[in-house]
């Protein structure tokens, strides 16, 4: 079956062609933000390519980190504010094991921008729900920003992030500040607020990211386009929420991980049927997935 979306990009193969050397780049400061998941900051030793490098939300760099290896990560900072590279990386095995242990001011290798990223043009115009669980707020913080930094070019904007407690929110400072502005609604909800002595309170909801849907009232379903990332659980859930809304399918975006190797559509290690997750994703509707099933195990 032919995909029916219209909003996804999928000329970024020739975009990609001359992206495939890394170019160093030194870590500049690493901020630890929940338990193995910290937020690391790079600047290119090229100050021309700093200015230079361009990219959409939603992309990914292949980060190299030399000696051991690459990896394939979201950047997280949004193209709007240029100069520094910011990437949340949880700690999983040999490579990301790796980047913990590097000093800042040490560096390291980044090719890219690679894959699709979001369609921020075609999404200009458009309400925008976010919805995200756990790590899915590293690539979706970049199209939150990307947007509060063309707040007048999109119509209204909708957070919705969950975790299972408050100590497990990323960004939580950010966010937290978000909520306080006029021109978007910030819903956070963690699924167990326990207090310790010293804690710093939640003032966000308590339950599941879906119960927070009650909080945003009279969407514009026809006119929104709804951005998901988290895991596997949280797409059923939430897909389930979006789909009785009525979202149509070509209107639901989602951020889906694979094992990646060169990230450019050469190796081969990405492939599900004729699609390249690399250069076809990582962002897919959820057209794409009922069409392609193996690119989700709910
Ligand atoms: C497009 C894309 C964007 C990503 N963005 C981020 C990000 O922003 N932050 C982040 O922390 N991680 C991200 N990842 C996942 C990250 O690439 C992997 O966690 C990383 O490759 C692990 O490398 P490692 O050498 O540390 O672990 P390894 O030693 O390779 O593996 C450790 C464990 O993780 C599993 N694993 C490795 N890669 C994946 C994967 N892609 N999917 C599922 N399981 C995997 C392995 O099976 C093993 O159990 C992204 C992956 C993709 C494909
Ligand atoms: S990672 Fe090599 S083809 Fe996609």
């Amino acid at each position: 079956m032919t995909p029916q979306h219209t909003l996804l990009d999928y000329s970024s193969k020739a975009r990609v062609q001359n992206v495939m050397l890394p170019q160093l780049a030194r870590l500049v400061r690493v901020i630890p933000m929940v338990q193995d998941n910290y937020l690391f900051l790079f600047r290119f030793e090229d100050p021309h390519l700093n200015e230079t490098f361009v990219y959409k939300p939603g992309q990914f760099v292949e980060l190299t980190i030399i000696g051991t290896g690459e990896a394939p990560i979201s950047i997280s900072s949004t193209p709007t504010r240029k100069g520094v590279l910011e990437m949340c990386v949880r700690r999983m095995g040999r490579v990301t094991n790796a980047l913990y242990n590097l000093p800042e001011n040490s560096f390291v290798g980044i090719r890219g921008p690679y894959g699709n990223g979001y369609p921020v043009e075609d999404m200009k115009g458009h309400d925008v729900l976010i919805v995200a669980g756990g790590l899915g707020m590293a690539p979706l913080r970049s199209l939150l920003n990307y947007i509060l930094d063309n707040r007048n070019q999109f119509g209204r904007l909708i957070l919705m992030y969950g975790t299972k407690t408050p100590d497990d929110v990323l960004f939580r400072d950010e966010l937290e500040s978000l909520t306080r502005r006029g021109d978007l609604e910030c819903l956070l909800a963690v699924e167990q607020a326990y207090q310790y002595p010293g804690a710093h309170p939640w003032r966000g909801k308590i339950g599941l990211v879906t119960d927070l849907f009650q909080y945003a009232k009279n969407i514009d379903v026809p006119n929104t386009i709804a951005a998901i990332c988290g895991p596997p659980i949280f797409y059923k859930f939430v897909l389930e929420k979006l789909l009785k809304m009525n979202f149509s399918k070509d209107h639901i975006l989602m951020s889906l991980e694979r094992r990646m190797e060169c990230g450019v559509g050469k190796c081969g290690h990405c492939a599900i049927g004729y699609k390249y997750t690399c250069i076809d994703g990582p962002i897919f509707t959820y057209w794409d997935v009922i069409n392609m099933p193996e690119l989700i195990e709910f």
